[in-house]
């Protein structure tokens, strides 16, 4: 297993300068998902149109991501850089499963209905029309 430092080392600098320009108004979204996370009871999270934004795994330990746009994809393949994140946050990237999914989230995805404690609609259009039926009945969309 690798320590800290390791994850650092690894780190490949594409997927560190997305985060740092996503992360600009530093730890903004990590605060944002914590106070949700303090209001409602979640462990499996839905974010279509997520680009780079990592927060989310900050704080739940299954999140699932969808995006179209390849740079998202460079981000989410660079599995010891997404990791370094998380470890950088006191995250044990074990612990958390990350997935990502290039997509057109209106599209037809490869997930199960019902399958989500969570949805996040994010500047990212009309995610909760497409995508509501992924979340168990009592989930929450924010
Ligand atoms: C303005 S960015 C917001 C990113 C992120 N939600 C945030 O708040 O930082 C919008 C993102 O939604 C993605 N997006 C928009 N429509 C989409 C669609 N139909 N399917 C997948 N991704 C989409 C874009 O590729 C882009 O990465």
């Amino acid at each position: 297993m690798w320590g800290r430092r390791s994850y650092g080392r690894v780190v490949l600098e594409q997927a560190r300068r997305l985060w740092e320009k996503q992360d600009q108004h530093r730890g903004d979204r990590h605060r944002l998902f914590s106070a949700v996370a303090a209001a409602v009871d979640v462990e499996t999270v839905l974010y279509p149109g997520s680009y780079v934004d990592l927060a989310p795994s900050f704080v739940w330990p299954s999140v699932t991501y969808v995006d179209i746009d390849r740079r998202a994809t460079q981000f989410f393949d660079d599995e010891a850089g997404v990791r370094a994140l998380l470890a950088d946050r006191g995250v044990d990237p074990d612990s958390h499963s990350v997935r990502f999914i290039e997509a057109d989230y209106s599209d037809s995805l490869d997930l199960d209905d019902g399958a989500f404690d969570l949805l996040v609609s994010l500047y990212a259009g009309f995610v909760s029309e497409a995508c509501t039926r992924h979340l168990r009945v009592g989930g929450c969309c924010w």
